[in-house]
């Protein structure tokens, strides 16, 4: 056991995209803040939102409007009072975001605003055509680095969050040269993102490894419906292509879905068809590939003239012509990719968790916002709404006078017995097997105990950033597999084949978990 070296500061904001950055210019207008971030403040899956930003801005919509959208595609499992918060403040929000520098589409003057799935108005705001979350980065990053309340470490991996009883006091954090230390923060923010990379196919960047979920569940903190994996209904699926996001927006200005036939087919299982919610899309779309035996579906944006294409959606047009593919005149194949956990760390309406001192913003977040099923572009929104309320209950909170004695239990050394990327691809296999767009119980038991078996082999020989995401994945895996396990209905982005109907009586309710019901 040996002591370790400790440094302070008021706000500790782990990771960074728009919920990180947000959170930390926000709280940084009064208190001192460190952002700690595994690579850059310019790498998130923030970086790859495309479609963009949902909020009520136009005259034609309402709050009203947006909440209904946002409930309907939450399938019965959305917080009412969350997402009133959501829609009402989002406006507000964006406007912050203007204000620290993010240029949004103009159209004649105004906001530009485009549709996408299950919205019933064109209420999303979006930058240079397709590049809304890159813009976003650009901007808040821009005004983070020049904010001398805000110091940012780069490249270093929170291993750990720091409690004592119910109360969280900063976290043990990684130096890129393996050196440890403690950061001890009044108040600790979690915005971590998402975990895409459960899956084999996803839309999400490498990193996204479930980290938060999984500190903040050995920290204590509930865990909520992390069965509800929302997978886009498009990624690029082509030879030698990443699954790059073939944005919703793309349906919302018109494109429409073929199977390898040449048939259009969303008027068989949905009256919104290429629009409706994206849990039926995918799963129209898997349905199609099975018929038909492919692995893709295309999607066909062929009636625009190029020039509007190659205006309205840069991004997505010259990925698809580095591959050979032109947007304007091919079919491009698509097939559904892991792309967004509904779930996550349990929040209240100002962000904190059921761990004292510890919030969590963004997709790491079960703020109830989001229900089984997000609506599409919803999640930038929550993120800033949320951040902008816990920066308030931040101020509001007393400091803490606990000095937790902080040591550091010597790890074993040694090397995992598997090479940790072959079990990782091994647990992605899994998941999209056993805990995917289909799911049964048998199926989701033997992904269970399979997953389960890994566990000793990594108890104590964690050293490297590789081998902590892993065991956070891990986490994140059994923690899924075991809601959606439980959860013996069909419901938003949880599909049960062996209960393919949603069952209000039972299941209008959440799964949660945390270390005294969680992993068995
Ligand atoms: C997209 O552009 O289709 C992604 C938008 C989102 O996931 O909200």
């Amino acid at each position: 056991v040996r002591d370790l070296p400790h440094v302070h500061t008021d706000v500790i904001v782990i990771g960074a995209g728009i919920a990180g950055l947000f959170t930390a210019l926000k709280a940084a207008e009064t208190k001192r803040v460190l952002m700690v971030t595994k690579k850059s403040l310019l790498d998130s899956n923030t970086r790859y939102a495309q479609g963009g930003i949902a909020a009520v801005i136009s005259d034609e919509d309402s709050p009203a409007y947006h909440r209904q959208d946002t409930l309907i595609a939450g399938a019965g499992l959305c917080s009412s009072a969350a997402v009133d918060v959501l829609v009402h403040e989002g406006p507000s929000g964006v406007k912050d975001l203007i204000r620290m520098g993010t240029e949004f589409d103009m159209e004649d003057g105004r906001y530009a605003l485009t549709q996408e799935g299950a919205h019933s108005q064109r209420r999303i705001l979006h930058a240079q055509g397709d590049a809304t979350g890159a813009e976003i980065v650009r901007a808040l990053s821009e005004k983070a680095k020049g904010d001398p309340n805000i110091e940012v470490w780069d490249d270093h991996f929170v291993i750990d969050l720091i409690t004592e009883g119910n109360e969280c006091f900063g976290a043990l954090v990684q130096k890129p040269d393996g050196q440890r230390v403690f950061v001890r923060a009044n108040a600790t923010v979690l915005c971590t993102g998402g975990a895409g990379q459960l899956y084999r196919y996803t839309t999400n960047p490498d990193i996204a490894t479930g980290d938060g979920i999984a500190i903040a569940y050995r920290a204590g903190a509930n865990i909520r419906d992390v069965e509800f994996v929302q997978f886009h209904p498009t990624a690029l699926c082509y030879p030698g292509a990443p699954r790059f996001l073939i944005s919703e927006a793309v349906r919302g200005e018109g494109a429409v879905l073929r199977n390898i036939n040449g048939e259009r087919f969303m008027e068989r299982y949905h009256p919104q068809l290429e629009l409706a919610p994206r849990d039926i899309v995918a799963r129209a779309i898997v349905s199609e590939m099975e018929a038909t035996k492919s692995t893709f579906v295309y999607i066909d944006f062929t009636h625009e003239s190029e020039e509007t294409v190659k205006n309205r959606f840069p991004t997505i047009y010259e990925v698809c012509l580095s591959h050979g593919l032109d947007l304007s005149s091919d079919w491009i194949p698509v097939a559904p990719a892991a792309h967004y956990m509904m779930g996550g760390v349990e929040t209240d309406l100002y962000g904190e968790t059921n761990v004292k001192r510890l919030f969590a913003c963004g997709e790491v977040s079960s703020t109830g916002v989001h229900g089984a099923n997000r609506l599409a572009s919803n999640s930038l929104s929550e993120a800033i709404v949320f951040g902008r309320r816990i920066v308030e209950r931040i101020l509001d909170m007393p400091r803490s006078e606990v000095l937790p004695d902080v040591r550091e239990t010597e790890r074993a050394t040694g090397s995992p017995i598997q090479p940790v990327v072959e079990k990782r691809l091994k647990l992605q296999k899994l998941m999209v097997r056993y805990a995917g767009l289909k799911r049964s119980a048998k199926g989701l038991q033997k992904g269970y105990d399979e997953l389960k078996r890994h566990v000793s082999l990594f108890d104590s020989c964690l050293s490297k950033r590789q081998e902590f995401e892993f065991a956070n994945l891990l986490i994140c895996s059994l923690l899924t597999t075991q809601a959606a396990l439980i959860r013996e209905e069909s419901r938003g982005g949880h599909y049960r084949e062996d209960f393919p109907e949603r069952d209000d009586l039972v299941w209008r309710k959440h799964t949660v978990f945390n270390r005294v019901n969680g992993i068995t």
